[in-house]
């Protein structure tokens, strides 16, 4: 993200210093993580404590300071899920991204994380995809679901 979009967001603010969560949250959601520069540049524009940043978005799970993919993949690996199958359709979806959960690929278009339990047990196994549920997975369907993202 250049400087030019992120002074526009803080611009929305007035530049005020109490805006400094909302201009994060904005960020984070169209660039979808907070390189150091960007923390570097909001904390020049809004006057506030590089530091007092740094505590803002370490303790705040909304904000993510390593890059994130376009897509979000989330396996269930609660019990319900498990005892279906659950570890069979991580080890496809590794295989099919070539990441592990807590990556995100080198083209930025998947990151993975495993979950416990997304309150659909009954269609265990269950992956979230960017929010849409697909339930009663198996390795099989894995890739015909991920083929749809690009
Ligand atoms: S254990 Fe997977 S949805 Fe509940």
């Amino acid at each position: 993200m250049d400087n030019g979009r992120i002074d526009q967001i803080i611009d929305k603010y007035d530049g005020k210093e109490s805006s400094v969560i909302q201009v994060l949250l904005e960020i984070q959601r169209e660039n979808r993580w907070l390189p150091g520069e960007v923390l570097e540049r909001v904390s020049e524009k809004l006057r506030v404590p590089l530091s007092r940043i740094q505590q803002i978005v370490t303790f705040y799970k909304a904000f993510s300071l390593s890059p994130k993919g376009r897509h979000e993949i989330h396996v269930c690996m609660g019990t319900a899920c498990h005892v279906r199958g659950a570890p069979r359709v991580l080890d496809t979806v590794q295989d099919l991204t070539g990441i592990k959960p807590g990556e995100t690929s080198p083209d930025l278009k998947f990151s993975l994380k495993t979950v416990n339990c997304v309150g659909c047990c009954a269609l265990g196994p269950v992956v979230v995809i960017d929010g849409e549920y697909h339930g009663k997975m198996v390795p099989a369907t894995s890739e015909d679901v991920l083929k749809n993202y690009e």
